[in-house]
């Protein structure tokens, strides 16, 4: 993995040597800085030249401007400064970020043209969004670049950004080592260092989510997963482990049928972090995590099969949560519970028309062993709401290939049965560009589940799977509040943006430690 970047938040000055950032606005507002440094000239000059006009998230690049004394000038635009959304300042971070190289010290002064002060809240969004763009997995590469990013698609020049002139390969030899450094300027950035150390906090959760969901699954088995959360411990969080023979006692019969196709035994993880008064129930995050989804004998296509290595992309986001959630030591109370399993069609695997009795006593008919995660879900929800009787209950799945149909890359299918909790999301949403679209729930769907032979099937037909899949959730929750993220189009194979290149955008983990922010502390 890359080595994260420094970023240190101080008082606006412009620096001596290194690398500049300074902010710009639409028809090239430059702020007061470039005129100190006798700038403005040649900045406008190469702007013009280069037809740049500082929209948002576009990047110009100088080098060695004015006195030669700066090895560049980074200009970011900042569109209509007035209308930037919350979200978009972790993106104006991350282009700021796509536009550095391996080992370079820059300065950003985060000030606004038009004189007006960027809160504190989006200054640490805006340090987030360098964090996050700063996230690369290549422990598996042994060949890196000189700019320090792996080869390959993670490392494509960021949109919007100018040509820096400069032939590739020719900065060879004068890489400089470590971590890139960023100090970023403002006019009272006591207020903002705070607001960054919980931000901070945030990203360390999504860069363990993005790495569990970039693991491929050979490497990252039940057990293995289990190790990987154990980790948490050292964070005041504490972490229970279930195995066979635990989950055979609680009687959980849907999860056991999905892993018994598996050489490779299943776990259950509990995460408790109780950062809240001693008699307050907990808030409760379900997550879906299967290592591998072959299918099992209603076997997958191979065509893109290898991308169902990220099918436990809901519990790497509920592990990632938990993190942040231990990282800024949040004042509430909460459990996470991650159903850990593999899908595979080995000659104990479980076969389509099977009925297994369900944790909660439900009988279910497994018509299709492809719609293995609800199945694992199913049992991991009775169990939580049986032992730890949550305020409310979300659930994070992979779960449908329907949803990517639905709503394709941007937004996340929600389905809930409390108004209140999905409007806390819905916002949530809003304010990290981490986006949910409701979804409906109804007893005509539900119907589509009845089983002919048992309480229920896993499987509602070709119409509207996402929603099918939902109701059939929806019957082992109990009475209180609860949501279901569909993640299947948002956590992995993520459209490329200002703060990921990833493969994995670590979706989910931001979204609910802001909700859990907004909502349920203090
Ligand atoms: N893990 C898949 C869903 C998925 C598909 C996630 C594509 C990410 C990308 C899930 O277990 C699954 O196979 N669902 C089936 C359900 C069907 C058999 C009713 C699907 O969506 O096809
Ligand atoms: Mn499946
Ligand atoms: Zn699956």
């Amino acid at each position: 993995m890359a080595e994260p970047p420094i970023i240190t938040l101080a008082r606006a000055t412009p620096p001596e040597k290194g690398t500049l950032v300074l902010c710009v606005a639409e028809g090239l507002a430059l702020p007061p800085a470039a005129a100190e440094l006798g700038l403005e000239r040649q900045i406008r000059r190469a702007a013009e030249t280069a037809g740049y006009k500082g929209k948002a998230f576009a990047v110009l690049d100088l080098l060695a401007p004015g006195d030669g004394r700066l090895d560049r000038v980074l200009l970011l635009g900042l569109g209509k400064p007035a209308c930037l959304k919350p979200a978009d300042w972790a993106r104006l971070g991350g282009a700021a970020m796509g536009a550095l190289k391996k080992g370079e010290a820059a300065t950003v002064l985060l000030v606004r043209p038009d004189g007006e002060e960027v809160p504190p809240e989006a200054a640490a969004d805006f340090c987030l969004g360098l964090r996050l763009r700063a996230y690369t997995f290549d422990r598996y590469k042994k060949e890196k670049d000189e700019a320090g990013e792996s080869k390959g698609p993670d490392a494509k020049a960021p949109e919007g950004r100018a040509p820096d002139g400069k032939a590739s390969g020719e900065a060879k030899g004068d890489a400089k080592k470590g971590p890139v450094s960023v100090t970023v300027g403002l006019g009272d950035p006591a207020r903002a260092k705070k607001a960054f150390a919980a931000r901070q906090a945030a990203a360390e959760g999504v860069v363990l989510a993005r790495d569990l969901v970039n693991e491929p699954a050979n490497l990252l088995g039940p057990v293995e997963f289990a190790e990987r959360v154990k980790e948490l411990a050292s964070l005041g969080v504490e972490v229970e482990v279930l195995t066979e023979k635990e989950m055979r006692e609680a009687k959980m019969g849907a999860f056991l049928g999905v892993a018994q196709g598996s050489a490779r035994p299943p776990r259950i993880c509990l995460m408790r972090w109780n950062g809240g008064a001693a008699d307050s129930a907990p808030l409760a995050f379900v997550g879906k995590g299967v290592v591998f989804d072959t299918g099992g004998i209603s076997m997958k296509p191979a065509g893109g099969m290898e991308d169902m290595k990220g099918d436990m992309a809901g519990a790497a986001a509920v592990a990632g949560l938990i993190k942040a959630l231990a990282g800024r030591k949040a004042r509430v109370n909460v459990l996470g519970a991650i159903g850990i399993v593999e899908n595979m069609p080995d000659g104990a695997a479980q076969r389509p028309g099977d009925v297994v009795t369900a944790m909660s006593g439900q009988t279910i008919e497994v018509i299709n062993t492809d719609a293995e995660g609800r199945l694992v879900l199913a049992d991991v929800m009775t169990y939580v709401q049986e032992r730890y009787k949550p305020r409310f209950l979300i659930d994070l799945a992979t779960l449908t290939g329907a949803i990517i149909v639905a709503l394709g890359n941007q937004h996340a299918g929600m389905f809930s049965t409390d108004d209140a909790l999905a409007e806390a999301l819905r916002a949530a949403g809003e304010a990290t560009g981490e986006g949910v679209w409701r979804m409906p729930l109804s007893a005509d769907y539900d119907k589509l589940i009845d089983s002919r032979i048992a309480d229920v099937k896993n499987v509602g037909g070709r119409k509207a799977g996402a929603v099918t899949a939902a109701q059939f959730l929806k019957r082992f929750v109990k009475d209180l509040p609860w949501v279901h993220l569909d993640i299947a189009g948002t956590a992995m194979d993520s459209p490329q943006t200002e703060i990921n290149r990833s493969w994995a955008s670590g979706f989910g983990v931001r979204l609910l430690d802001r909700m859990v922010a907004d909502r349920y502390e203090g």
